[in-house]
């Protein structure tokens, strides 16, 4: 069989499954409606801009002010072109903010994750990664070929019994684990992994994609809504993509960690670095979020409504009281077809399906926005409730 037609044969069987994607081609025109190809009026309850701060108009003018005075793009790698001073001095704000003694960019998320884990961790080392982590951590886990065991979710235990048999005979080890769970919404067992850290000498990354402008008063992530600080045995990697409504990823730690990563950490030094007005415009995000706790607070308050709408109407939700609902369906097919069903009546939810989760345990996710308007989001969770009802 020819490469054309293997692939071919490989769309088809993901259409059998149910598992064959399209892009919708939506036109936003703010952080939770926009219209499709057809006109069609959608209210989007599936987002991660969770502050709707991409909408806001200082942000948005940080951006093109940014763009006009620097130019669109970096022009290349940090390390060989150099980068403007709003890259270190936006790092500085980052680390304040999360508590760390210093912050490093890069282009994304996935890449913070890929790399930070492929740079600190080899052969000798030993890396213990919750199941259901985010593809980025495995991918970094499959990079660095450190030993990496993977224990069943948020499983505490598991973690105790793997390093009382793994850790003495490896060099360095890690703990990784999301913070908040981007599908299923559940919070990282963070003040018991800290515990196991020290006790056998790790270090705990967290991945704290979904937790950071979301959790605590303050919106300083899973580490405040456990009331924990940063300290030296903790690297926490987060993104300028999702509650600050901009692109890029960082990672805050201590100084010599950032030292050794800024000369080591090739996704680091062999891309280019975040345009100009990402970075203004997540700075730009960051400042508004120091200002406005308000935004974290709208989020919990429309969090308990949605639960209790849930709860009222027996639609199971997994994860816990934050900006992730997860309605665990399983089939994907039924998925794809309920998701489509809450399209034709205006509210655009994704049907998560397979490899983003197990075959088999597909689902809608539903997120929390601090721009929805109450009235308008109360009315789509009813009306959620009511076509899932009878819909299954
Ligand atoms: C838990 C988690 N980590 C990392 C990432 C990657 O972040 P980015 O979109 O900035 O690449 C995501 C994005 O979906 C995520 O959910």
């Amino acid at each position: 069989m020819s490469f054309a037609n293997r692939c071919a044969e490989r769309v088809r069987q993901l259409q059998i499954h149910g598992l064959l994607r399209n892009v919708h081609d939506l036109k936003f025109y703010d952080a939770c409606h926009a219209v499709d190809g057809t006109g069609k009026r959608l209210f989007v309850a599936c987002s991660n801009d969770y502050l709707g701060l991409r909408f806001h108009a200082d942000v948005i003018s940080a951006a093109r002010g940014a763009a006009k005075l620097v130019g669109t793009g970096a022009g290349g790698a940090r390390m060989v072109t150099g980068s403007n001073a709003m890259c270190s001095t936006f790092e500085q704000e980052l680390a304040a903010f999360k508590g760390s003694e210093a912050a490093l960019l890069f282009p994304s998320g996935y890449m913070a994750n890929i790399g930070l884990i492929f740079a600190i961790a080899g052969e000798e080392d030993l890396i213990l990664s919750d199941e259901k982590n985010h593809a980025s951590i495995i991918d970094g886990c499959r990079l660095s070929r450190g030993k990496t065991l993977i224990y069943p979710h948020r499983d505490v235990k598991c973690v105790e019994k793997l390093l009382q048999i793994n850790r003495p005979t490896a060099r360095d080890c890690f703990i990784v684990t999301d913070g908040v769970f981007s599908m299923g919404g559940t919070i990282a067992p963070l003040p018991k992994l800290l515990a196991l850290a020290e006790k056998f000498d790790a270090q705990l990354i967290i991945d704290d994609a979904h937790g950071f402008g979301v959790l605590g008063i303050r919106g300083r992530g899973s580490l405040e809504h456990f009331a924990l600080t940063m300290n030296p045995r903790i690297i926490s990697v987060g993104t300028c993509s999702k509650a600050l409504g901009s692109l890029g990823g960082f990672i805050c730690g201590s100084t010599t960690l950032v030292n050794f990563l800024r000369s080591s950490c090739r996704q680091f030094l062999c891309s280019t670095m975040l345009p100009p007005a990402s970075v203004a415009a997540a700075r730009k995000s960051l400042d508004l979020l120091r200002q406005f706790p308000a935004y974290v607070q709208k989020i919990k308050h429309l969090s308990t409504v949605a639960e209790n709408i849930f709860q009222k109407n027996l639609i199971p939700i997994g994860g816990e009281t934050h900006a992730i609902f997860s309605i665990p369906i399983g089939d994907e097919r039924l998925a794809t077809s309920l998701a489509r069903g809450l399209y034709d009546k205006g509210i655009y939810l994704s049907a998560i399906r397979y490899p983003t989760v197990p075959m088999g345990n597909a689902l809608l996710r539903l997120t929390i926005c601090a721009s929805y308007d109450e009235t308008e989001f109360v009315k789509a969770i009813l009306e959620i409730s009511k076509f899932l009802g009878h819909g299954k």
